[in-house]
């Protein structure tokens, strides 16, 4: 089989060290982190490269127009909040979206959680000043604490540590419930939570699991043995995060003992972000050489030029699935700009997979200081993709969220018009403001039709 990564005869995991790295924590105790380091390179990967260009093979499909990528999570995983029902929640929501999809759209859902190695945020000022006190910001749990504190803020290598395990027992779980009986479609109404069954969005959601049974029971009385049928029982659920912290990234790189391939342990798929993805930087050089699917996110400040350069450091062999563009363009000017990005990259003939990202265009500062997004904008910047492949004959591979299986009050609006006043209930994110599982639903139904829409082939 071809690889699907050659690597420039220069690349190797730590080549991206001669390389301006951005966003990187200045960590106080060098040694330390090194020897964090090698305690990393120990470890045993999290992944391995089968999986990964398995991955690859099902966004393949998504770039043939057969198949929709749906990619969700938190915007920053959390040391705090890890529990088994708050990884198992989130992975309800996304089962219930892609079942809803996939039922009601008809097509196959590729499921990628930002779940698993979530951990490390690019910030756009690298201190945060309250009153008089100015301290390094945030920068995510691998590296620091949220609290506003001298001590919580210091960056600690030790943290990687932590992520990596975390990490692990977070994969660990979800490799059982998605293949342990959790994810078999007959129990496709027991994902249907609480305080969603309640709402309008999940009464809607009960028909659908209803009609999924009714088909079931259509499909065994006419003889089909359904226990024979893998794709009832158990789902593909894919791990994915942005590789910011690059000296933990090169730590999980490993040669693939088959191929002689390099794969990035840490997690299936790994994004570059838009703070981070300069042609000539250090994190598009690592993402260059690892053969899994990899990510560039789009920002309103992306060229054409910089976008088929992007496209032609990270797939220079054109393979379909190599790559996902995630735009983030912003409601209001996605229709403007989008459309110069897609003749660019068409011309270049990279078969890339198109994602829309319809949260990080669309973040702004409540009145009472909180961070948060409209639904509605949300919603619009999904609508303005659409229109704009289905005008550029292109496909509208998938949708990049930030959501969270809890009831929060993060983002404004939807069915349950949540207010800014509202905010302050339920605002539990470590990071951006992430839909809640009502929300996410609501937007599924919504892309369902968008899906409809699209002419045949
Ligand atoms: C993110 O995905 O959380 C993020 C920081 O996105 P971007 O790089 O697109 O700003
Ligand atoms: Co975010």
């Amino acid at each position: 089989m071809a690889s699907a990564v050659t690597p420039p005869s220069t690349w190797y995991p730590g080549s991206w060290r001669d390389r301006p790295a951005e966003q990187q924590p200045t960590w106080p105790d060098e040694d330390a982190r090194k020897r964090v380091e090698a305690r990393l390179a120990a470890l045993p990967p999290l992944v391995f490269a089968g999986e990964a260009r398995n991955l690859t093979a099902a966004l393949a499909e998504v770039a043939s127009r057969r198949a929709f990528l749906l990619q969700a999570g938190d915007c920053a995983e959390s040391f705090d909040e890890f529990s088994a029902d708050q990884i198992r929640d989130k992975f309800k929501v996304i089962l219930q979206m892609a079942a809803v999809l996939t039922y009601a759209a008809g097509v196959p859902v590729v499921k990628v959680g930002r779940i698993a190695g979530q951990f490390a945020k690019p910030r756009s000022q690298p201190t945060e000043i309250i009153g008089s006190t100015e301290l390094e910001a945030f920068r995510g749990h691998m590296v620091n604490d949220d609290a506003f504190d001298p001590e919580a803020r210091r960056p600690d290598p030790e943290r990687l540590i932590t992520a990596y395990h975390q990490s692990a027992a977070t994969l660990n779980l979800l490799r059982a419930f998605a293949t342990g009986g959790f994810a078999d479609l007959t129990q496709v109404h027991a994902w249907n939570q609480q305080f969603v069954s309640t709402s309008p969005e999940g009464r809607r959601y009960e028909r659908i699991a209803g009609e999924i049974d009714r088909a079931l029971r259509f499909m065994a009385a006419c003889g089909i043995d359904l226990a024979q049928e893998a794709g009832l029982h158990q789902v593909d659920f894919w791990t994915s995060h942005e590789a910011l912290i690059l000296h933990y990234e090169e730590a999980l790189t490993r040669r693939d003992s088959l191929s002689g391939d390099w794969v990035d342990g840490s997690a299936h798929m790994l994004w570059v972000g838009e703070r981070t993805r300069r042609l000539d930087g250090a994190h598009v050089e690592f993402l260059s050489g690892i053969l899994n699917p990899v990510g560039a996110k789009v920002g309103p400040s992306a060229t054409p030029d910089e976008v088929v350069g992007l496209c032609d450091a990270l797939d220079p062999h054109r393979v379909p699935g190599r790559l996902t563009l995630i735009t983030r363009l912003g409601a209001g000017r996605v229709e403007e700009l989008l459309p110069p990005l897609i003749d660019a990259v068409n011309e270049s003939g990279h078969p890339v997979v198109w994602a829309c990202d319809p949260m990080h265009g669309n973040t702004f500062t409540s009145s009472s200081g909180r961070k948060t997004r409209n639904f509605e904008d949300i919603w619009t910047e999904v609508r303005g993709f659409f229109r704009v492949h289905r005008q550029k004959g292109t496909w509208p591979g998938g949708v990049h969220l930030e959501l969270t299986g809890d009831d929060v009050t993060e983002c404004l609006g939807g069915a349950e018009e949540i207010s800014e006043a509202d905010l302050d209930q339920r605002y539990t994110t470590t990071c951006d403001p992430r839909l809640n599982a009502r929300q996410a639903l609501d937007l599924a139904y919504r892309i369902t039709e968008l899906l409809r829409d699209l002419p045949d082939d």
